[in-house]
């Protein structure tokens, strides 16, 4: 392995889960798309020799050393993408940006990972690929959130629309027809760690009840990846509303989320639902293009602190997007 001193950078995008979050924790499909209106990026730098790595959070101003303790995210990354390369700590400035919300479904702490890991493997001239990537990202979703089923570090790491479930090998999406999502912010932080103990903690009072609303929601999502890959974006609205509906049977949603989901289907929406974790954080809804603006201002009206719009492409227009980019 070479060992390269040249500044390298990565970005890593937000995401959201359209279908399947928490039944996916328990083996069931879900299916993830990535956001990349908002992003995380690494940059890393030379420092002068014996200054070993310093890590710049700069949205959270401070600085972190490589003997910070063991459950602090961003360190565990670094010691991670170190151990990977067999590498020794290198002199270095590793700065750290990102745009996206914390604490609010959209996969931030995930983006930050991948983009910090990516980018220092290069700099240290072992780049990798994306399932290494994805691993190691995933060992650090377990400080932050305890038991995650994976689906958060595959979308970011592969940064495409992914159909995921636990254990079993990534499979990417082909989407057959572009489709448009409004995604609305209740503004409120969620823990996604608490969220998902408090299903665990209902499911082992009622497993038979859980259990079964875990399947409807499997197969939500499974009829999702049908209408998706044969382009049927008018037959999406309708399962999204029925996940969401089978969200609040689980306990996740929340009564500025439910006002949210409600006020894009006033506005026009085909379809919305929480997504991620619940409890705060955000909504998604499914939009065609002529109505983005209003379903766009019912969201701000009902207390949306942001609202981001963003177009999954064919599979065939992303290629020869990425080609002239
Ligand atoms: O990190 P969030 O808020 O997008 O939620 C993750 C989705 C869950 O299904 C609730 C948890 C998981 O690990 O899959």
């Amino acid at each position: 392995m070479s060992t390269n001193h040249a500044t390298r950078s990565a970005s890593a995008p937000g995401k959201v889960i359209l279908f399947g979050e928490h039944a996916v924790v328990y083996g069931q499909p879900a299916i993830a798309v990535p956001v990349t209106q908002v992003k995380a990026n690494a940059t890393v730098t030379p420092a002068p020799p014996g200054s070993g790595l310093t890590i710049v959070a700069s949205d959270l101003g401070t600085d972190f050393r490589l003997d910070a303790p063991p459950d602090e995210p961003l360190t565990a990354a670094a010691r991670l993408a170190l151990s990977h390369c067999s590498a020794p700590e290198p002199d270095a400035t590793l700065t750290l940006r990102s745009t996206i919300p914390i604490a609010s479904g959209l996969g931030s702490g995930t983006a930050v990972s991948t983009a910090l890991i990516r980018a220092l493997a290069e700099f240290l001239g072992c780049p990798m690929e994306t399932a290494e990537l994805s691993a190691l990202v995933f060992e650090i979703e377990k400080i932050h959130h305890g038991t995650p089923s994976g689906i958060d570090n595959t979308v970011v790491a592969y940064a495409q629309p992914v159909y995921f479930r636990r254990g079993q090998p990534v499979e990417r999406l082909a989407v057959g027809a572009p489709f448009t999502l409004l995604i609305g912010d209740t503004g409120i932080r969620s823990s996604t760690r608490e969220a998902v103990e408090q299903v665990r903690e209902s499911r082992r009072r009622d497993p038979a009840h859980y259990d079964a609303l875990f399947d409807q929601i499997g197969d939500v999502a499974n009829q999702a990846r049908r209408a998706i890959e044969a382009g049927r974006v008018d037959a999406l609205g309708p399962l999204m509303d029925e996940n969401h509906d089978l969200l609040i049977e689980l306990g996740v949603s929340s009564p500025e989320l439910d006002e949210l989901v409600e006020s894009a289907r006033f506005g026009g929406a085909m379809g919305s639902k929480l997504s991620g974790a619940g409890r705060g954080g955000n909504m998604v809804a499914l939009v065609e293009e002529d109505c983005v603006e209003e379903v766009a201002e019912e969201l701000r009206e009902a207390g949306a602190s942001r609202v981001i719009v963003s177009t999954i492409l064919q599979r065939t227009l992303q290629r020869i997007r990425n080609k002239t980019d």
